[in-house]
């Protein structure tokens, strides 16, 4: 099948991307470049266009004729968002209006959409179901929930079937290393200890050490990226065999601390993890971690990855790369 991938330069994209190839379907990379990179296209064409100017995408439509689309391009650091409201909406949102108009003309009508967990915003009660209310608390969160109402409008009135899928931490690399998280400026935790665990960029932030929790520090739900990848060719096939359109949950079900993942970036580089303890951030729910029975009905879905320790050496081996430590060990 040939997909066409809007942002598939970037981290999730590309790997999405690969596992699309691996399979014997045509990725076909949308990307405008602003924060991805050409690097990471590697499995098909890239088609070098924006999402809020509708002549790229219609170029891109009838030069490729793809049967669906999978949605990754959007603004996604969260202070940026704070700062910039109105770019991320015009790119989040806007942007996908755009989109859905360029997929209505070109005949096309299946879309998998990058959502988040932070439309859930400070959850109620865990694990986070999808029926958990959505009330999100910045403004990232805010242009997701606008377009999961977006797309269920859109959905209600026309051709279109639609999976929203609510990704928790998005983390972890290829396991041989080819492609991995590459945001700038990076703001994930995994990248961000590794860096620290190299002696790049000086020590890393952590921010609260009094939670309700069992170490005081924040739990996360980390989903590796390639079971990310998998949960994405899952939806896609679930809607391309005509199912109605459906909202996700993509986790593992399982919270790791903020001081756990510190602790195996520790065991797998074998260096420590230099760290300034900060107090809490605002907005930072003390456990977030994904109910995962929806993801497993619809989906099939069991992650094959998503354990702390391969999720980190799959990171540490991209970036002892990336950063050019392998090549310095050698020497
Ligand atoms: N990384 C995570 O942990 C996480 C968690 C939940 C949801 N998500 C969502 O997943 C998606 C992908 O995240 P990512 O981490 O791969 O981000 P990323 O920044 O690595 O990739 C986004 C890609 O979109 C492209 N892009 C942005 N605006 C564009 C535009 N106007 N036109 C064309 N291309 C454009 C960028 O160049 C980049 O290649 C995002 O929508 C994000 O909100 C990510």
């Amino acid at each position: 099948m040939r997909v066409l991938i809007v942002g598939g330069a970037g981290y999730i994209g590309s790997h999405v991307c690969k596992a699309l190839a691996a399979r014997g379907d045509e990725p076909i990379v949308f990307d405008n470049l602003s924060r991805g990179h050409e690097h990471a296209v590697r499995w098909g064409p890239l088609f070098k266009g924006d999402i809020q100017n509708r002549a790229d995408l219609d170029a891109a439509f009838v030069q490729y004729q793809p049967e669906a689309v999978m949605h990754f391009a959007a603004n996604i650091e969260v202070g940026e968002g704070q700062r910039e409201p109105l770019a991320f909406w015009e790119n989040n949102v806007a942007g996908v209006v755009t989109l859905l108009g360029a997929m209505k003309q070109a005949g096309c009508h299946a879309l998998v959409f990058s959502s988040t967990c932070a439309t859930y915003g400070t959850p109620q009660s865990l694990p986070l179901t999808e029926d958990e209310p959505q009330t999100p608390i910045n403004v990232y969160g805010r242009t997701k929930l606008a377009v999961e109402q977006l797309l269920a409008d859109v959905a209600s009135a026309e051709d279109l079937r639609y999976a929203a899928l609510r990704y928790f931490n998005a983390s972890g690399a290829s396991p041989d290393g080819d492609i991995g998280e590459e945001h700038d400026p990076e703001t994930h935790l995994i990248p961000n200890a590794l860096k620290a665990a190299a002696g790049l960029g000086g020590p890393m932030k952590l921010f609260g050490t009094d939670y309700d929790t069992a170490d005081g520090t924040c739990e996360r739900d980390f989903i590796h990226v390639m079971d990310l990848a998998a949960a994405h060719l899952a939806a896609l096939d679930r809607l391309t065999a005509g199912a109605p359109s459906f909202q996700c949950n993509v986790g593992t079900g399982t919270g790791y601390s903020v001081k756990a993942v510190l602790d195996m970036v520790e065991a797998i580089t074998g260096r420590p993890v230099p760290h300034e303890v900060h107090g809490r951030r605002a907005g930072d729910p003390p456990r977030l971690y994904a109910d995962v029975t929806r993801s497993r009905e619809l989906l099939d879905f069991q992650p094959q990855y998503s354990d702390l320790k391969t999720i980190i050496r799959d990171a540490w081996n991209f970036h002892r790369k990336v950063w050019g430590l392998v090549e310095a060990e050698a020497s």
